[in-house]
């Protein structure tokens, strides 16, 4: 049964840093996830705080926006049949120590806060990310 999707994804400030562009979307795109739109931006620490809102009451919470606020971030609504759960599955564990091997996380990740990527972790989550970062 069809069950097209979108969902959204950032490619931290890591990735962009070490040109890793390209080679991600590459493994999106390969894996007929379509990029319906994409941006490369610069949040301010206040956005990315309202971003992770989520997990405000977490440890990390801080050190978590000021990273993702620290430099050029790559989002993109990612649209393809389960794309939500199938772009968690590219994207491989949180912690790239823990992820499976040929996920982006294990192939770019080099530690839990600077995991390359972020992709929404349900339905309803990706819809409210889509449209923080594309609004209309
Ligand atoms: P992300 O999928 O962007 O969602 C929240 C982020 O918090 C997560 O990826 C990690 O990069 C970061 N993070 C930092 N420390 C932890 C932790 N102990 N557990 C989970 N996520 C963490």
């Amino acid at each position: 049964m069809s069950n097209l999707e979108q969902t959204l994804s950032i490619i931290k400030p890591d990735a962009v840093e070490r040109n890793l562009i390209e080679e991600i979307k590459s493994i999106f795109t390969k894996n007929n996830l379509v990029i319906k739109e994409d941006k490369k931006i610069h949040i301010t620490k206040e956005e990315a705080a309202e971003f992770y809102k989520v997990h405000q009451t977490k440890p990390f919470y801080d050190d978590l926006c000021s990273y993702l606020s620290s430099g050029p971030i790559v989002v993109m609504i990612l649209e393809g049949q389960n794309a939500v759960l199938f772009n968690r599955e590219l994207m491989g564990a949180t912690d790239p120590k823990k992820a499976k091997e040929n996920t982006i996380r294990k192939l770019y990740g080099i530690s839990i806060d600077k995991n390359s990527v972020h992709g929404s972790d349900s339905v309803d989550n990706a819809k409210k990310e889509i449209k923080f970062f594309f609004k209309n």
